[in-house]
């Protein structure tokens, strides 16, 4: 017992029943982003460090200045600590977000010292740090950024917003992989981690919980870039049906972002490939999911496309990152490659002999749904949320929704659900 040799001799501390615990309950501050505030799990808890990484250009800049605009204009002491742009560009956005976001007050800094005493000195509720890479601890060697100095200032800002301060929103950049680079060490550091995911150059962006001690990690937010800033919105699974080309190569996938279901669009296009290896291209799904599905087509029952480029996209811009994408996945490239579009009323569009190249529907077909995880040996397999997911295509009149079940066990029985009309007419000829 007691300490080590030479050890200090501490006191023991006496431990309390958790039911003795004395746990206020805080109100939450809430952002008036009815997305992020849902992603948050109700609001930002006071005292709490969130980070929120998201690739360069995607609006990480944008959406804090918006929440910390409506806390502003909700009477919260606010402050934005901007390291990467001048007061004057920071000012040039809010102009664009509107009359909230220019009473936020804000400080260009990136010395970490003068950030925290800053941040004591005038006491917000909120306070933003744009970027975390950025700041300089000026004790340590090593370039802003670095591991040990990212570390070092998430650690000293922690300790600033835990003794009563302020909920800290860190922005992080990730790298093209999607990594938090140098953040990644801060995921343990932090209460919340926040994902803001999309491609910069199309409208839509999600915003997802990785990690989040106050609330669920299973919610997730749409969003829409525009002139006046990122706008939320609700009705993500309306517009990208009604957005769906229905063409050959296009299925509508029911997919869960979070515990909240969304439709969207899978597109595939399949072409002649004078390349070796032929290009496979991926924006929206795991470029190795898409590996697995094309394996698993080839293998049981698919078409082959070892000789063909493959390009996969979720239209939008939307990031898809579930098993249950395979199925969907799998279906786009069949119609494609067979140049048919998906449902029962579907007629043979393409050439004889030359599938990948089918001329465009010109019988406007139905949009076709469908979910669930491909296996190795072909086997169609459960995705979460079964019911979630049917009750919003039919919320939306998508029918019909092509899924695992005593009817379809494998792909080839999904295959020949998915066509059909095709191999009705093929016995007939
Ligand atoms: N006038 C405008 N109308 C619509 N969208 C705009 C306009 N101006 C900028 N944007 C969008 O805002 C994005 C930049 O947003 P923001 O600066 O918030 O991103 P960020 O994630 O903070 O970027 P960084 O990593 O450089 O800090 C641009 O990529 C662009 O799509
Ligand atoms: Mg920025």
């Amino acid at each position: 017992m007691g300490g080590g040799p030479g050890g200090r001799r501490a006191n023991a501390l006496r431990p309390v029943a958790l039911a003795d615990v004395q746990a206020p309950e805080v109100a939450r501050l809430k952002t008036g982003i009815g997305e992020l505030d849902r992603v948050l799990g109700g609001g930002l808890v006071p005292g709490s460090l969130v980070l929120l990484g998201g690739a360069p250009g995607i609006g990480k800049s944008t959406i804090t200045a918006s929440a910390l605009g409506n806390l502003a204009a909700a009477g919260r002491r606010v402050l934005y600590v901007s390291g990467e742009e001048s007061a004057a560009q920071v000012r040039l956005r809010a102009e664009r977000l509107g009359p909230h976001a220019l009473q936020v007050p804000i400080v260009a800094e990136t010395d970490l010292d003068v950030v925290a005493a800053t941040v004591e000195a005038e006491r917000p509720e909120v306070c933003v740090i744009d970027s975390v890479q950025v700041l300089n601890a000026a004790g340590l060697t090593g370039a802003p950024g670095s591991v040990g100095q990212v570390r070092e200032v998430a650690g000293r800002l922690a300790r600033v917003a835990k003794g009563g301060g302020p909920a800290v929103i860190l922005v992080g950049h990730v790298t093209k992989e999607g990594a938090l680079a140098g953040p990644r060490v801060l995921e343990h550091l932090v209460d919340c981690v926040l994902s803001f995911e999309g491609e910069r150059e199309r409208t839509y962006r999600t915003l997802r919980a990785l990690k989040n001690r106050f609330g669920s990690t299973s919610e997730a937010g749409v969003f829409e870039m525009r002139e006046e800033g990122l706008v939320e919105v609700a009705d993500a699974s309306e517009r990208f049906l009604a957005e769906a080309t229905r063409a050959p190569g296009s299925v509508v996938l029911c997919s869960m972002e979070g515990s909240r279901p969304l439709l969207v669009e899978v597109q595939a296009l399949v072409a002649p490939s004078e390349l070796v290896p032929p290009r496979r291209v991926a924006n929206g799904v795991d470029r190795n999911r898409l590996a697995l599905v094309l394996a698993v087509l080839a293998r049981h029952g698919g078409p082959s496309l070892g000789s063909s480029d493959v390009f996969v996209s979720v239209a939008g811009g939307v990031r898809v990152d579930e098993p249950g994408a395979d199925l969907a996945i799998a279906l786009a490239l069949t119609s494609a490659a067979k140049g048919l579009p998906l449902g029962s009323g579907a007629r043979p569009v393409a050439e004889e002999r030359r599938p990948s190249v089918g001329r465009p529907s010109t019988a406007r077909s139905k949009a076709v749904g469908a979910f669930g995880e491909l296996g190795l040996t072909g086997e169609l397999r459960h995705a979460a949320h079964p019911d979630r997911r049917l009750a919003e295509a039919s919320k939306f009149g998508l029918e019909p929704v092509l899924r695992p079940g005593p009817r379809l066990v494998d792909l080839r029985a999904a295959l020949r659900a998915a066509f059909a009309a095709q191999a009705r007419s093929e016995r007939a000829a």
